[in-house]
């Protein structure tokens, strides 16, 4: 399968980069074709909310002329899309909320019956580190994020938040039995699975088919 992920921290070697890394590794191991976009290394300027977009349903047809595009064009082509980032401010980091704006363009008539998306169908997935817990902290980003697919028409397939990440790029290699491959999930409140095993996730019949 083609899975896209983005790596949404500015952080190449940092938290939310190591608990993907090893994803991203057992992933390949699986055979699956895994790209990692570094969105801190493109350029994605704001959504200017100027509605051209919605003119071409069919298109992406975004007036500004930078990395985004090409971005949501490789998301477009893949199976799956594992959105990652660090909790900044009880939100996404900035890097990953602008390509999100911007995917506003690969959707039309939101809220109608017509309601079409250039990514209906695809597999979406939510990978989030955070220096505190899940309470009183994350769940505003995470519930953002299933409205997000619902808005995409993206089926939601998986989310995993990793608390207690306070050292900046120093995750604990301990941790990452607990995150994968794991068949089972220790009552943590670290490391918090939401809805379902993210490690069931990626099997097949879940977030890959
Ligand atoms: C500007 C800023 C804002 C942050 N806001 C939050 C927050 O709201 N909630 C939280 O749990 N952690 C917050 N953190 C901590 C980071 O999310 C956490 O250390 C994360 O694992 C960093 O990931 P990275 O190494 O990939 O950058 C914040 C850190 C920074 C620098």
């Amino acid at each position: 399968m083609k899975i896209t992920t983005l790596l949404g921290s500015a952080k190449k070697k940092g938290n939310t980069a190591a608990v993907l890394g090893w994803v991203e590794e057992e992933l390949k191991a699986q055979g699956h074709d895994v790209e990692q976009i570094y969105l801190h290394s493109k350029s994605i300027k704001g959504c200017m909310g100027c509605g051209k977009c919605r003119e071409n349903p069919d298109e992406i047809a975004c007036v500004q002329d930078d990395d985004a595009e090409s971005i949501l064009k490789q998301m477009i082509k893949s199976d799956v899309v594992l959105y990652t980032s660090p909790a900044y401010f009880w939100g996404f980091s900035a890097q990953l909320k602008l390509l999100i704006d911007r995917s506003f363009s690969l959707v039309t008539n939101y809220h109608q019956p017509d309601h079409t998306s250039l990514l209906k169908g695809k597999r979406i997935g939510l990978l989030v580190t955070g220096g505190g817990t899940y309470e009183n902290n994350v769940e505003g980003l995470f519930t953002a994020f299933d409205r997000i697919a619902g808005f995409l028409l993206a089926e939601k397939s998986g989310e995993l938040f990793v608390g207690e990440c306070s050292t900046p790029d120093k995750m604990p290699e301990e941790k990452r039995p607990w995150i994968w491959p794991a068949p089972w999930w220790p009552e943590s409140k670290s490391i918090r699975r939401i809805d379902q095993d993210f490690a069931q996730l990626l099997q097949p019949g879940r977030l890959l088919k």
